[in-house]
């Protein structure tokens, strides 16, 4: 029986997210006085040990961000932001960190900032989070107070300043560029990559941009060391996981586990399986954007290296169970009509390609054992042609889930 691992979420529900004493009752802003006592390599030299990959979906591993954000043009301003646009279908992880535990994400921040030389950091948000804004302002207005942010920090004489800005909830405004574009007052275009934000992000500037669950590992690793970090967790994924399992669960909810946990445990043991008792047929892994597997991958290990091994992503940490019942040709049309809508049209393939895909899916629901086959065959080859050939990640996104769903589902989708 798994249980869960609450190290990001060990002080939820335990301490007043608007108390900043119970915050520091807890432990909190040490992990941030500790870095201070020491040279910003040595917190870069920490996170890189620890070994932390990005949990906005790429993995990409946290440390060698903030090497290069801080090594790329010293003496200029750099920036810290962090990415709480949590657009990912089925994903409220971050949320759930920022309503509960806003400090944790402030001391990340600060520590982060101090790391990568900078100055100035900002939290871009989705706009629909109000909670979560306020929570957050709060716990600012309180750091500042206590001396956590602005000027002198704790007299170490480096100086951070934070500041929310809301998205106007554009699911693009989530990928790094162009939320660095829609932070500067722009509309939510996507900028080429590279350069990446860590060479030339914010108004031109060393950025370094990392999601929420990212930055809320920092302080854990700072205050308690890396080997420490390693010790849960895989080798190539270490640490903790917050998944967010929804759909056909008795028990829908946000569960921290040790990374490499298994699938089935994560959706019987903490979700409480499915609602109608029988075993589940499907779960879309990483969010809309992601990938479909079958009750075959029950045993499935949900670290980045088994995932990938198996053709399956971690994404965002969504689950999004299929009870027996549930069906695909609704699935596959309601994220496909997601993708159509938040094209941004900056790009011929993805404006036309998301339209069309969307509007062959809708013909499945009049069309026989064949032609459905057929019309998924042609879904998946007008994927790849626009990925090919989109400016942007987003003109990706619908492969994947069209991928898997052909590889394991086809008959099951032709024939329901
Ligand atoms: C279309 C799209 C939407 C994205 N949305 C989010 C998001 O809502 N939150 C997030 O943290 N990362 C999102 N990402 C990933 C970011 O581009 C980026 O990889 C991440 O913020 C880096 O932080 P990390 O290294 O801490 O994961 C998105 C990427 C794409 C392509
Ligand atoms: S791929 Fe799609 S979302 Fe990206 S720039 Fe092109 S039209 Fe916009």
């Amino acid at each position: 029986m798994i249980k869960e691992k609450r190290i990001i979420l060990g002080s939820s529900g335990r301490i007043n997210p608007c108390s900043i004493i119970d915050y520091i009752d807890a432990g909190g802003y040490r992990a941030l006085a500790r870095a201070l006592e020491g040279n910003p390599e040595r917190v870069v030299d920490e996170v890189i040990a620890s070994g932390l990959r990005g949990r906005g979906g790429a993995g990409f591993p946290t440390g060698v961000k903030n090497q290069t954000a801080s090594g790329t043009h010293p003496g200029i301003t750099h920036y810290v932001v962090c990415n709480a646009d949590e657009g990912e279908p089925g994903t409220f992880k971050d949320r759930i960190i920022m309503e509960t535990n806003p400090h944790l994400l402030i001391e990340g921040i600060v520590i982060s900032g101090y790391a990568v030389a900078s100055g100035k950091g900002y939290i871009y948000i989705r706009g629909e989070y109000y909670d979560s804004i306020n929570k957050l302002q709060s716990a600012i207005n309180q750091a500042y107070e206590k001396g956590y942010l602005g000027n002198n920090i704790l007299g170490s004489g480096f100086s951070f300043d934070l500041e929310i800005k809301p998205g106007a909830g554009s699911y693009l405004c989530g990928e790094e560029l162009t939320l660095l574009e829609s932070l500067e007052g722009k509309r939510g275009y996507p900028r080429i990559k590279p350069p990446f934000p860590a060479e030339k992000g914010l108004w031109g500037q060393p950025t370094l941009v990392n999601n929420v669950e990212t930055l809320a590992n920092i302080p854990g690793i700072i205050v308690n060391g890396s080997s420490w970090y390693r010790s849960a967790g895989t080798e190539r994924t270490p640490g903790t996981k917050i998944f967010t399992i929804s759909g056909d669960v008795a028990l829908p909810g946000c569960y921290e586990v040790e990374a490499g946990a298994i699938l089935n445990d994560l959706i019987n043991d903490l979700a409480g399986g499915t609602r109608d008792g029988k075993p589940w047929k499907a779960a879309l892994l990483g969010g809309a954007a992601g990938t479909f597997v079958p009750y075959s991958f029950a045993d499935l290990s949900m670290c980045y290296e088994r995932l990938k091994e198996r053709g399956a992503t971690l994404g965002s940490g969504a689950v999004i169970v299929m009870g027996s019942e549930r069906k695909f040709i609704p699935m596959i049309q309601s994220i496909l009509r997601f993708f159509k809508h938040e094209s941004c049209g900056k790009c011929v393939p993805c404006r036309i390609g998301t339209t069309y895909i969307h509007e062959r899916s809708m013909e499945l629901s009049v069309a026989g054992h064949d032609e459905r086959i057929a019309i998924l065959d042609d879904m998946v080859i007008h994927a790849r042609q626009i990925a090919k050939s989109s400016l942007c990640p987003l003109g990706q996104s619908p492969i994947l889930p069209l991928e898997t769903l052909q590889r394991h589902f086809s008959e099951a989708m032709a024939t329901e």
